[in-house]
């Protein structure tokens, strides 16, 4: 602490001395020895230990109370990775994402759990494998009747929908339309809660089976879509869709015009 502080200060000073004109090589000089001086955080993937998903997903439901469904779906994996692994995880203040709720801060867009799920794996897993795990679990869940995992102490009962979409407001929308339960109502906030806790259990099972070197793609990325993108995406006759994957482009593009190809 004591070290660091001083090293600031020399620092600023540096930065005094350049301002007079001192000369540049002095500046950079300081820059690297402030740099070599930090305390070192290790490169990733950080170690995955197997967790229990149960375990993850209890934690992911108390978190989500605290601070939000991306919080909880993150805090729920790193909180036992922390209680597990210890270091680095200690020195990670998982709050951050509490900015992920209701889509964002409440703009709706990607689901909170989702937003959680995909920044754990890319905590412990390289990102192209990374990228595989996150089709996975943004795949199932837009096919998925969810929530499916009910947590040991349930403040209500809830029944599952399918929302056919990672977004927020599709996934909560179509839950009320099954329901009837209102959007902003406790029994929704519950929802959400077990929502989480589903999201963290399936993401620390796809891990431990990227753990085991036996992970495997169940829910692939719909035909229905990778037929719209071969016109549309990457390469295709009309390439202006900016996204490789979705759960279905139908659900919002129902009706194409007449002379569509
Ligand atoms: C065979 C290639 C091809 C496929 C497959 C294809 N599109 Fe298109 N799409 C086009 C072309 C070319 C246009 C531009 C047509 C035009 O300008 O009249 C277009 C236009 C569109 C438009 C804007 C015009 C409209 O009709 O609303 C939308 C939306 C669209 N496509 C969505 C989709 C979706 C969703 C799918 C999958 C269900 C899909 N497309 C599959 C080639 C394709
Ligand atoms: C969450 C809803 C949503 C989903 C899912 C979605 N789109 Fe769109 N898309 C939109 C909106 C909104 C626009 C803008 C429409 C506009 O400007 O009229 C758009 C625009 C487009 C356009 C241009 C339309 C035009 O008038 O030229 C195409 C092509 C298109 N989308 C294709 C796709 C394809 C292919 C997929 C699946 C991979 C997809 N979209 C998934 C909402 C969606």
């Amino acid at each position: 602490m004591r070290a660091n502080k001083a090293t600031r200060r020399e620092f600023l000073v540096g930065l005094g001395g350049a301002a007079l004109g001192i000369g540049l090589s002095g500046v950079t000089g300081l820059l690297t020895a402030h740099s070599q001086e930090k305390p070192g955080t290790p490169e990733l993937p950080w170690p995955y230990a197997k967790l229990d998903p149960v375990a993850a997903a209890e934690r992911a439901y108390e978190a989500y109370y605290k601070g939000g469904c991306m919080f909880g779906v993150f805090e729920g994996i790193v909180g036992e990775l922390r209680a597990k692994v210890g270091a680095p995880y200690t020195a990670l203040p998982t709050q951050f994402a509490i900015y992920g709720k209701a889509g964002v801060a409440g703009w709706g867009t990607l689901c909170g759990a989702l937003n959680g799920a995909a920044a754990a794996v890319y905590l412990v897993v390289p990102p192209k494998d990374g990228d595989l795990i996150i089709d996975e679990i943004y795949t199932w869940y837009g096919q998925t009747g969810l929530p499916d995992y009910k947590p040991k102490s349930p403040k209500f009962q809830i029944a599952p929908s399918v929302s056919g979409s990672p977004l927020c407001h599709v996934s909560v929308t179509r839950w009320c339309e099954a329901t009837g339960f209102k959007a902003l109502s406790p029994e929704r906030a519950e929802r959400c809660g077990w929502l989480t806790a589903s999201v963290a259990k399936y993401t620390v099972e796809q891990l431990n089976k990227y753990a085991d070197k036996a992970f495997a793609v169940a829910h692939p990325i719909p035909k229905e879509v990778t037929t719209c993108l071969a016109c549309h995406g990457k390469g295709g006759v009309k390439e202006n869709v900016h996204m490789s994957k979705a759960v279905s482009c139908t659900q919002c593009h129902f009706s194409l015009g007449t002379k569509h190809p």
